[in-house]
């Protein structure tokens, strides 16, 4: 259930796009509010009826017949008014809920880019509060609705069966009524508006904070993180007190009062003058004093509504943000005999799509030859990480294209193409779930002789013996409870599990001491037998092994070879790597 922001072209399209799928339960609404107004309104009718035409007359009969109705349409109000309200409350908890799992599905599927500039608080708040104040909205909708109903059937009723000299003097303030009512209307919505955004930003700085702890404590900012979020709450209350401001100048009550007093005055000297029955005085100013009840409901409401829209325009504008990646492909399933040759054909790339951010490559041309071993290595921010990142799609080049085994990468099923390219990621991110569970990620389904067999491989079967929950345990939010050697070998764990024919193993920071390095080194002798694999590390076993080397220099390739002709050659490749050698060894190359 994702979004299609191509169909769907703004948040208030958005909004009644949910509503429509909820047909049967919105035309419950309305037609309940219709049938609470309406009883609402009669009752005042009938009341001066009793008056004239039953107390007045002495009518007996028809006072029983009076009050029988009353009777009934007071039960009809009441069953109507609970009955509207569980339906508004279903409505807005099955809307909720909807735009909920269409907001996780959508988010999952948003590029990387998306993902690169979005606040995981923000992302919360908006899950959480902001869909919260949608269903509000939506549930107190009717709220919102009522009094405008009820205006409109007081006006009818007064010009219709009534007076109409009554309803010429109501009528202005009516008039006035709904000005002040839309008035207050658009001098609550900007407080109602940021209400979301300041909620938002408490969100995001504790979510900062909190995951930043460890730092904090380090660092010995507390206060200041004390102080930043201070400053948010405080903002957060402000705009609450900005609110209670514009509220408590509330006119339309005001309105509704004076237009009782004026109808009450008036049509007491009219029935001074004979001109009016004591009835129809009775029901004009009843009903009048019916528009007091819903006045003061939609001053909530009015907030309910302004927020809920603006939650709605937040939302839809994070969910229009950047395309989904999922274009429909021109190969419908993987090639049976894939190879896995990788050919990157004059690629340039750069993270900002404006003119001025520099790219991190300029028509970068390479191939890797099937089951080759490749490493690539090269100073710091070079764009190692990134080549990678366009190799899995997680980012589009701006020209250029990148071919698996001959064909152009956005020719293939996403998901297949990276179900078919094993990535162990430089910065490596386990779930808070058990080591088990991170194993198998890629392939929910693998039996436990599978993980224990890719643990073993991957060394990881040598520390979780020693954990009592053993493969149970439970790993802590990003994996935290684990050192970070052995992270990096239980993500080595999940990327051999699904038997990749492309492995790549994005390690420029080294992560364990050398005894597991050796350890980890024959693990991976051992599986990239058989496949293309692109290893960016510093390591020296792991260079010395492999078929190829690429040197990589802002973006460029400055050098290309094995270990030996590169010491040979390559200046940039003895900077790298002369202090990693003894010099002996130099010396014995050199010679
Ligand atoms: N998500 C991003 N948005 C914007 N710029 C980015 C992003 N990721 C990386 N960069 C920039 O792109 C350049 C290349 O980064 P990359 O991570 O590919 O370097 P690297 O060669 O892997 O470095 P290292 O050896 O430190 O891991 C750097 O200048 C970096 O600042
Ligand atoms: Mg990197």
């Amino acid at each position: 259930m994702r979004l299609d922001t191509n169909k769907i072209t703004s948040y208030q399209r958005w909004f009644l796009y949910h509503l429509a799928k909820q047909k049967l339960l919105v035309t419950g609404v309305f037609v309940g509010i219709t049938i609470v107004t309406f009883s609402r309104v009669l009752i005042p009718v009938i009341i001066g009826l009793i008056i004239d035409n039953a107390l007045l007359t002495s009518d007996l009969a028809n006072l029983i017949g009076l009050l029988s109705l009353i009777l009934v349409v007071y039960l009809i109000r009441n069953v109507m008014d609970y009955l509207t309200m569980m339906v508004g409350h279903y409505l807005g908890l099955k809307t909720e809920q909807n735009m909920r799992q269409e907001f996780f599905d959508t988010i999952q599927y948003k590029p990387l880019r998306y993902h690169d500039q979005a606040q995981t608080g923000d992302l919360q708040a908006l899950a959480t509060n902001d869909l919260r104040i949608i269903n509000t909205m939506i549930s107190h909708g009717a709220f919102f609705i009522y009094p405008f109903f009820q205006v409109i059937m007081t006006l009818i009723l007064l010009i219709m069966t009534l007076d109409i000299r009554l309803a010429l003097i109501s009528a202005p303030f009516i008039v006035v009524y709904v000005y002040f009512l839309f008035d207050y209307r658009k001098k609550i919505a900007p407080f109602a508006a940021a209400r979301m955004v300041t909620h938002s930003n408490v969100a995001v700085v504790l979510q900062d904070s909190l995951s930043g702890a460890a730092i904090v404590k380090s660092f010995t900012a507390e206060e200041l993180e004390r102080q930043k979020f201070s400053q948010t709450v405080v903002d957060f209350r402000d705009n609450r007190i900005g609110e209670k401001r514009v509220q408590s100048r509330f006119y339309p009550l005001l309105t509704i009062y004076l237009a009782i007093g004026c109808t009450l005055l008036v049509s007491c000297v009219f029935v001074f003058q004979n001109t009016l029955t004591i009835g129809v005085l009775t029901a004009t100013n009843l009903i009048l004093i019916t528009l007091i009840d819903p006045t003061g409901m939609i001053f909530w409401a009015t907030n309910d509504m302004m927020s809920g829209f603006a939650a709605c325009s937040r939302l839809y504008n994070n969910l229009s943000m950047e395309e989904d990646e999922h274009h429909k492909p021109e190969l419908s399933k993987w090639s049976e005999n894939f190879q896995g040759s990788i050919e990157f054909r004059n690629v340039t790339f750069a993270y900002g799509n404006n003119e001025n951010t520099t790219p991190v490559f300029k028509n970068l041309s390479f191939t890797v030859e099937p089951f080759q071993r490749v490493a690539i290595v090269g100073p710091t921010g070079c764009g190692k990480t990134t080549l990678v990142k366009l190799l899995l799609r997680l980012y589009e080049p701006q020209e250029g294209t990148i071919l698996l085994n001959g064909i152009d990468i956005r020719n293939y099923p996403l998901e297949a193409l990276r179900r078919h390219i094993g990535y162990i990621e430089q910065d490596i991110y386990l779930f808070s779930r058990t080591i088990s569970e991170n194993i198998a990620f890629g392939k929910p389904n693998a039996t436990q002789e599978e993980i224990r067999a890719v643990a073993e491989l991957a060394q990881v079967h040598e520390f979780v013996r020693e954990f009592s929950e053993g493969y149970n345990t439970i790993v802590g939010e990003r994996g935290t409870r684990l050192s970070g050697g052995e992270k990096q070998r239980v993500a080595i764990a999940r990327a051999f599990l699904t038997d990749p024919e492309i492995l790549i193993l994005d390690d420029s920071v080294s992560a364990v001491d050398s005894e597991t390095e050796e350890k980890i080194s024959r693990a991976l002798d051992n599986v990239v037998q058989d496949r293309t694999t692109l290893i960016i590390t510093h390591r020296l076993h792991a260079i010395r092994t492999s078929d190829r080397i690429i040197v990589l220099k802002h973006g460029k390739i400055v050098a290309e070879g094995n270990h030996n002709e590169l010491l040979h050659s390559s200046e940039d490749y003895r900077r790298i790597f002369g202090k990693h050698l003894v010099l002996p060894e130099l010396t014995v190359k050199k010679s």
